[in-house]
């Protein structure tokens, strides 16, 4: 395999940012979807590639229960293999006090919670009503930063949700505001199955502005359903948001979307960010190969249009 060495031509647009942290999720979002359990081997590796090729944030695993994700159930065997891995944070997510007990023992020092902003998918993921699931975050969050630990807060269905349909953005507000009351540090807006567009994206944004959750604190997480994602984080950049998820090779889905594609994916944002001259530190060529590789271990190829576009064979 070979990547060619095609990169866009810089050319800046105004009024965004100059600056973008990618939060990558492929290892986590991306793997724990996969039908078949991936080798402890094989997600160290790619973990490893992903922080060589630049990324600052690599988001490794969840100490979730073992029966509900059953692909991320070797977390305690995984994360010691990281730890030499420097300067890169390394993110795990933690719904409860249980999985904070596993993370901090093995010294995790970045958790996520990870909330909804509909009733049925907090019942379908964290066997809870949404107000449960606050509740049961509290402690872990409250812990957490007691023990100077950063906590994210995601929270998923903020667009549309495949049982309940389009989710009213003061539904969403109202979950965002009380993640944040909790004592997180940051949000993440997941539109889990992809249907967002970029005026909704805008109008979410500025109304959680209006209730006091400041831009600096708030990250973009798009699927790329409908094809969508790369203009909806414009339409996010354009608001001033400097935090950006993505998974590398577009790996990901959603389990209960059946059409959902995987998330936004890693090279095709680093492509645009670095046609608009948007630093990331993330080296393309590297990352591409990372996400060919794990296509070989996975069997199948990326998803991602980059990749194609950027492969060789
Ligand atoms: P539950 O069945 O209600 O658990 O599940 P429980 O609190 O009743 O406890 C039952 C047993 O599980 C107990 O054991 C606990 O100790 C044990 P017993 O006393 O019966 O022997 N247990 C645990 N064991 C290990 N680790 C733990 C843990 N917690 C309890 N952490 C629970 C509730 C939250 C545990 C479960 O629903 C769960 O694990 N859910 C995780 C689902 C998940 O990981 N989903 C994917 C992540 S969200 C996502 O991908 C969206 C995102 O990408 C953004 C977007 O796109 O929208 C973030
Ligand atoms: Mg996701």
């Amino acid at each position: 395999m070979t990547t060619s060495r095609t990169l866009p031509m810089t050319v800046p647009a105004q009024d965004l940012p100059a600056q973008v942290r990618i939060h990558e999720v492929g290892a986590r979002d991306g793997l724990q979807n996969e039908k078949t359990v991936v080798p402890t081997e094989v997600k160290a590796e790619f973990i490893h590639r992903l922080a060589a090729s630049g990324l600052s944030t690599v988001e490794a695993t969840s100490f979730v229960h073992p029966k509900w994700v059953p692909q991320l159930a070797d977390a305690e065997d995984l994360f010691p293999r990281l730890a030499d891995i420097d300067g890169v944070a390394l993110p795990v997510l933690v719904p409860n006090e249980r999985g904070l007990d596993r993370a901090l023992a093995l010294g995790a020092r970045r958790i996520a919670v990870f909330g909804s902003a509909t009733e049925t998918f907090a019942a379908r993921n964290l066997n809870r009503t949404v107000d449960e699931s606050l509740a049961m975050f509290e402690p872990v969050v409250a812990r957490a930063k007691a023990d100077k630990v950063h906590v994210r807060g995601y929270l998923s269905m903020c667009f549309g949700d495949p049982w309940e349909g389009p989710v009213p953005v003061h539904q969403v507000v109202r979950v965002a505001k009380a993640l944040m009351d909790l004592g997180c540090d940051e949000l993440s807006l997941g539109d889990t199955i992809g249907v967002a567009t970029p005026g909704h994206v805008q109008t979410l944004l500025a109304e959680l502005n209006e209730e006091g959750v400041t831009t600096d604190t708030i990250g973009v997480h798009f699927h790329d359903t409908y094809g969508q994602a790369l203009s909806n984080t414009l339409a996010a950049l354009q608001h001033g948001v400097t935090t950006v998820d993505a998974s590398a090779g577009g790996l990901g889905g959603c389990p209960y979307a059946k059409s959902a594609t995987g998330n936004l994916a890693t090279e095709d944002l680093v492509w645009m960010l670095d046609g608009l001259g948007i630093e990331t530190g993330v080296d393309l060529d590297t990352l591409t190969a990372t996400s060919v590789w794990l296509a070989d271990q996975l069997g199948r190829p990326s998803p991602s249009r980059t990749v194609r576009a950027l492969s060789v064979r």
